[in-house]
């Protein structure tokens, strides 16, 4: 062989030989940790490390629908997120546990009369070390028509199932059927018409005129009439909530029926935290609230606002024809005694259509020629 043709085979070979390496070497490695494990309220890393041809060196990631604050994730659950090195991307694994229980605070037992309607939750605080949304139910039977003490638990559980439980008693007094004389029988005595020329009556040791049972700053309830709501109430309200229905309005009842006791006891937390004065413009003292009546609810919210809403805009115009009145209503306070309430319904049967007035209502106050003020 020439020379010059061996040179050309060990060229060849040198070809064929590195084509080969570089096809079947394998890519260059890049390693990191692919899974990365946290506990709520612990700091999510911004940055990566990763080792390359036994280099390490740091990138930044890339986190997906990540909710932080300060740095820190409250959230349970499984992320992704990702960073590139030389144009390729590489995924990470991020999953947050929690394994600490919710708090269950304000627990105590309650008690409540016969038809009272409660709602359990309602001064219960329920905190946690994730900002996660929080269970909270009421574990056992009880029945408010029917007297008793009932052992019940409250069961708070976060996303990750860690579980809380607190034991408390609802405690269902029986109606007193003994009525008693309301202890403030100071209203118009002497006179027995007001000043329209209407007789009031007084029967149970309560105020009627006609059939229109009286509770107002002057005139008071006994502290034991406690009657739950009243049928003739619920199923006016059932007609009204189903025609409001039938015009895409959604009525609810938030407050019904309130016995002297809790009345009692809402009026001291407005008076503790407002003031006596203020609270008198918005709250009635126990014995004087429409709420012990029966005949009274507060429909879906208790904001100003909610007269603005189309829902209570309905009422002011509709509520009328089913037996109920806007008891409270805007410009009337000093008759009233009461701030405006576009919420609060009176039951008073066919009078509310003499009292809509065209929607300027007329309050049971001037209609009956009545006060309503407390005498100390
Ligand atoms: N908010 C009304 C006046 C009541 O307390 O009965
Ligand atoms: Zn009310």
């Amino acid at each position: 062989m020439k020379k010059k043709q061996k040179i050309l085979i060990v060229l060849f070979f040198i070809i064929v030989v590195t084509t080969l390496i570089l096809f079947f070497k394998k890519p260059k490695e890049l390693t990191y940790q692919k899974e990365i494990k946290l506990k709520i309220g612990e700091k999510v890393p911004t940055k990566i490390e990763y080792q390359l041809e036994k280099k390490t060196n740091t990138t930044k990631i890339t986190w997906k629908n990540l909710k932080l604050e300060n740095e820190n994730i409250y959230h349970t659950g499984n992320y992704q997120g990702n960073f590139t090195v030389n144009k390729k991307t590489y995924p990470i694994n991020l999953t947050v546990t929690d394994n600490i229980k919710p708090t269950i605070e304000n627990v105590k037992n309650l008690e409540i009369y016969e038809n009272e309607e409660i709602d359990l939750l309602k001064e219960i605080k329920v905190t946690d070390n994730s900002h996660d949304k929080i269970e909270i139910n009421v574990i056992g039977e009880y029945d408010v028509h029917k007297k008793g003490e009932y052992n019940l638990t409250y069961e708070a559980k976060d996303k990750s199932g860690n579980k809380k439980t607190e034991s408390f008693k609802l405690i269902v007094k029986e109606i007193s059927k003994k009525i008693e004389e309301p202890k403030n029988e100071k209203p118009n005595q002497g006179t027995k018409k007001t000043s329209k020329g209407y007789s009031i009556e007084v029967k149970n040791g309560m105020y009627y005129i006609g059939n229109i049972l009286i509770a107002n700053k002057t005139y008071a309830l006994p502290s034991n009439y406690a009657p739950g709501l009243l049928p003739e109430l619920t199923s006016a309200f059932e007609t009204l909530k189903q025609k409001a229905s039938e015009d895409g309005i959604e009525l609810k009842i938030v407050s019904g029926f309130r016995s002297y006791n809790t009345q009692n006891r809402l009026y001291s937390n407005y008076v503790a935290r407002d003031g006596k004065t203020e609270a008198d413009t918005y709250s009635a003292r126990p014995g004087h609230s429409e709420h012990q009546t029966g005949l009274a609810i507060d429909v879906n919210s208790l904001l100003f606002s909610f007269g603005e809403t189309k829902e209570g805009k309905w009422l002011q115009n509709n509520a009328y024809k089913y037996g109920f009145i806007i008891r409270y209503p805007k410009g009337k306070e000093n008759i009233t005694g009461y701030q405006y309430e576009p919420w609060h319904l009176r039951y008073v049967g066919d009078l509310s259509k003499k009292l809509y007035n065209g929607g300027n209502w007329i309050t049971l106050e001037e209609y009956l020629g009545i006060t309503s003020e407390y005498s100390e």
